[in-house]
């Protein structure tokens, strides 16, 4: 029988809102006096907190439980082990029968994670992957100390099932968090040092709270003085109302960044996915988005491969990369995922033919990707500070375009510089800060370097 842990590691593996859920997990074990190590081989209850979305994702937990007992077990260690996130959701007491494990928790159910985590102590393993009404967030202690860009959830959940996607089935229907838990929240995270919100939702543009949409909480946001920055992320075609648009132009805390997946170019593709857009309701969505905030920089994510996708609809997918000109994007090969319509459809498309299709696939986007960063030098912008560089007094940010800038200054963590981009290269570019520029510095910042 295992006893009750008094160290703990948690490992994400997953998207940015299982990061999210990653750090409170790590909240909530510290609120129960465990202590936290970066060691993953040496705490006594280790969180995995698994990502279902594609097959190597999901296969990666089995080879880390594995590795994790041996490493553990060679310095004398039997540790606890906890499955969380989708891959627990979707799995369940599968998890248990295959690999043993003394915990399995859902993505709606973590809050209850201490609990679960004593009754694995007393020798049961233990599984909640219940999906409650009642939202987990009111039951998850305060925030305490962020990194300056930090994450906050406020929709899950997703009711579009797209053919291909385990999501509807992991995190459950869409659901809203209230709005007045979401300014709180937001509060708390810039009083703890966050100068930079991502608000996070699986269809994070689908928000709503007695009839005021996301256009409306990022307004309320705004008005938050401290904070400097807002982002979201990811957003649904479908769901990108007139109000969200028109919020690039009006706000100027929202960055003019925008994360809209998009899969293919090929109407055919896109409906046996069951996306519900064309590729040309996408492109005039874009037009609008372009019309409010020429320069808005775009993202999105790809399929190639999905089952019955001839050449020619993959020629439209790169056509529509073409005509879009992405600032940055994700690609990924198909992967048929049990229980979801697509993986039981005739025509899958042969390995090579998928790689062969991503390789391609990326070059254009890395194409455009270069060709943006290359468009930004000379301009000047602020750079939000997140972490050390490699190179002495070096420093890394984010644009507000959100590429990587590389900076070289008096800096610290946090600080919001004015930066003239000089050089671009394929994933950053180099600025300089404007001479004379005082940094601005906040007193949640002066706080954490103090304690750090
Ligand atoms: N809710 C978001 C993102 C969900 S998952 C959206 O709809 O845009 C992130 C990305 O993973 C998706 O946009 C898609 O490009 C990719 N993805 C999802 N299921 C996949 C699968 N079965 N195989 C390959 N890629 C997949
Ligand atoms: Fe998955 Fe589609 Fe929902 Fe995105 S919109 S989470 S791809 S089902
Ligand atoms: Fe993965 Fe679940 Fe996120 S499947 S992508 S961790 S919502």
């Amino acid at each position: 029988m295992k006893s009750a842990p008094k160290t703990f590691h948690v490992k994400s593996f997953g998207c940015q809102m299982n990061v999210y859920d990653g750090d409170r997990m790590a909240e909530l074990m510290s609120a129960e006096g465990l202590v936290a190590t970066d060691d993953a081989h040496a705490a006594d209850l280790v969180v995995l907190n698994t990502c279902h979305i594609r097959e190597k994702a999901t296969e990666k937990v089995y080879s880390d439980i594995g590795r994790i007992r041996k490493e553990a077990g060679k310095r004398g260690g039997d540790p606890m082990i906890a499955v969380a996130g989708c891959v627990a959701q979707a799995e369940g007491v599968e998890i248990v029968r295959r690999a043993k494990v003394d915990v399995v928790v859902g993505p709606q159910a973590y809050h209850n994670l201490p609990g679960l985590v004593a009754r694995a102590a007393t020798g049961t393993s233990a599984l909640d992957t219940d999906m409650p009404v009642d939202l987990k967030f009111g039951h998850l202690p305060a925030r305490r100390r962020v990194s300056p860009s930090t994450f906050l959830t406020v929709q899950e959940g997703c009711d579009k099932f797209c053919t291909y996607c385990v999501v509807p089935y992991t995190r459950g229907a869409e659901v809203s968090r209230g709005r007045a838990q979401i300014v709180d929240e937001a509060k708390a995270l810039v009083d703890a040092g966050a100068r930079e919100l991502t608000l996070l939702g699986q269809n994070v543009n689908a928000w709503e709270d007695d009839g005021k949409g996301l256009h409306d909480l990022i307004a309320d946001l705004a008005d938050i003085p401290a904070l400097a920055r807002i982002r979201y992320t990811t957003s649904h075609p479908n769901d990108m109302a007139q109000g969200l648009i028109e919020a690039h132009r009006d706000i100027s805390k929202l960055m003019p960044f925008l994360h809209l997946p998009v899969q293919s170019g090929s109407d055919r593709v896109l409906k046996a996915m069951n996306r519900s857009h064309s590729r040309d309701s996408y492109l005039r969505l874009l037009d609008r988005v372009r019309a409010v905030r020429p320069d808005i920089a775009l993202s999105g994510d790809f399929i190639v491969g999905f089952p019955g996708e001839t050449e020619q609809d993959f020629a439209e997918t790169l056509s529509l990369v073409d005509a879009v000109g992405y600032a940055q994007a994700f690609s990924f090969k198909y992967s048929p995922r049990p229980g979801t319509p697509a993986a039981s459809m005739t025509d899958q498309i042969a390995p090579e033919v998928m790689d062969e299709r991503l390789q391609r696939l990326q070059e254009a986007l890395n194409r455009d990707q270069a060709a943006f960063n290359a468009a930004t030098v000379g301009r000047t912008c602020d750079v939000l500070i997140e972490r050390k560089g490699k190179l002495p007094g070096q420093f890394l940010g984010k644009s507000p375009w959100l590429h990587s800038v590389h900076i070289v200054g008096d800096l610290a963590i946090g600080d919001l510089v004015s930066v003239e981009i000089t050089a671009a290269g394929p994933n950053s570019v180099t600025g300089v800060p404007k001479s004379g520029h005082e940094p601005l510095r906040e007193s949640a910042h002066e706080r954490n370097r103090a304690a750090a």
